[in-house]
């Protein structure tokens, strides 16, 4: 696949850069879910001039029999999937694969390419006895986990340019940590009070391949409590918000719950935190406007009136945006925030190209404009 154009992409934050179709790109496991989504944001991105998708189990097929929404148009070739062993040399390799295939193929994928951006939870945990606690086995290259760079822009774009190793991070995760982390780093929270946050997600976050729980009739309809407590992305959480786990002894710590509810798409988190000091929406207002006013995809959402005052993942689908709502409690001292996107966007695929994007020094919102639809 070949763009012989050049484009002026324009962002409200950053002087217009043109691009040029540079880089060469693969994906590993492109038949799961974030892979498809990946090949869509690629396949249009002004930056990439070859993409490469890879699949050990669909190699030798058309990419749209497995995303159907991918089917060839405008005179685009249709792309045929390529077994992971048959990937050319390339500028940058996304693995969008179950997790804990990473780490045992790691130095593979890094001979064939100088940039791996990681959407598992291979390479999210900066400590490696943090996996066998939270996923039950050692990491394989522990080695290589101290280089990779958590890689949401929003906490570490100045690390993304010279990182070899980009992590993707949790959907769940994503919106608990850029919901919470303006509060957190105010330094006005209560310590001794747990930092509660309720998590609902869609099946998609599920991935692809069918479970009992996925099953149509057990699925649809759903609220259905699946951690109320020991999810693993409460260590990503802790360690990005640079707040304690819970330890069974001390008060305070992190109170994560998820529940399964009736969505495809779509995480949304309320989160309950307690200040020592009273606070305003007014402050909230500062607090937040203050940390996310230069970030194209943060958007606050409270508005006085209407359906949609607070973020709802419904209006977010297939965008890389992230919205952000909050309110105090005039009860107590408790705040408020709700947080939501896409698990498939700003929770996986989409982070991941902004990571990309970021990396390369292009325009973050480049091949991620797409605002969303309503009515859905
Ligand atoms: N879905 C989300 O919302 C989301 C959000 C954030 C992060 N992530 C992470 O991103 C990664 C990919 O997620 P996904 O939702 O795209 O997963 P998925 O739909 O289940 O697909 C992942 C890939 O894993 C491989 N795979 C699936 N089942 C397999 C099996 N039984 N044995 C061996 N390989 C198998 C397949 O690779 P081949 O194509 O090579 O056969 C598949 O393309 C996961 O590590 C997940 O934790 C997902």
């Amino acid at each position: 696949m070949h763009h012989a154009r050049n484009i002026t992409p324009m962002t409200g934050n950053s002087a217009p850069t043109a691009i040029s179709p540079s880089i060469s790109v693969g994906i590993v496991g492109a038949s799961g879910y974030t892979g498809g989504e990946l090949a869509r944001l690629l396949m249009d991105h002004p930056g990439v001039a070859h993409l490469q998708v890879a699949s050990s189990h669909h190699a030798g097929k058309y990419l749209h029999a497995l995303h159907p929404h991918l089917r060839p148009a405008f005179g685009r070739d249709p792309i045929r999937i390529v077994s992971p062993d048959d990937l050319a040399p390339c500028d940058v390799i996304f693995l969008a694969q179950r997790h804990g295939m990473s780490m045992g193929e790691i130095d593979r994928y890094a001979r064939s390419a100088p940039r791996i951006i990681d959407l598992s939870a291979d390479f999210r945990l900066r400590d490696p006895a943090d996996y066998p606690r939270w996923y039950g086995h050692e990491h394989a290259d522990p080695t290589r986990l101290a280089t990779a760079v958590y890689g949401v822009p929003e906490l570490h774009r100045a690390e993304l340019p010279a990182a070899a190793l980009i992590s993707g991070a949790g959907c769940l995760a994503t919106a608990a940590i850029l919901g919470l982390r303006p509060l957190v780093a105010t330094g006005l929270l209560d310590q001794a009070m747990p930092l509660i946050i309720e998590g609902k997600v869609g099946s998609s976050a599920l991935g692809a391949t069918p479970a009992p729980g996925s099953h149509h009739p057990e699925r649809s309809h759903v609220v259905r409590a699946y951690a109320p407590t020991g999810h693993r992305h409460t260590a990503e959480i802790a360690q990005e918000l640079h707040w304690p786990i819970a330890n069974g002894s001390e008060p305070g710590g992190i109170a994560f719950s998820a529940t399964a509810v009736e969505l495809v798409r779509g995480v949304a988190i309320t989160a309950h935190a307690f200040t020592r000091e009273k606070l305003t929406d007014h402050d909230l207002w500062q607090i937040y406007r203050r940390a996310y006013r230069d970030e194209p995809f943060m958007r606050l959402v409270k508005e006085r009136a209407g359906v949609y005052r607070y973020p709802e993942p419904k209006v977010l689908i297939g965008t890389n945006f992230c919205d952000i709502g909050f309110e105090t409690d005039p009860q107590s001292h408790r705040v408020v925030i709700i947080a939501a996107l896409d698990n498939l966007m700003k929770g996986a695929a989409g982070n991941a190209l902004q990571a990309l994007n970021c990396a390369m020094g292009w325009d973050e919102t480049t091949g991620l404009r797409f605002t969303g639809l309503h009515p859905i």
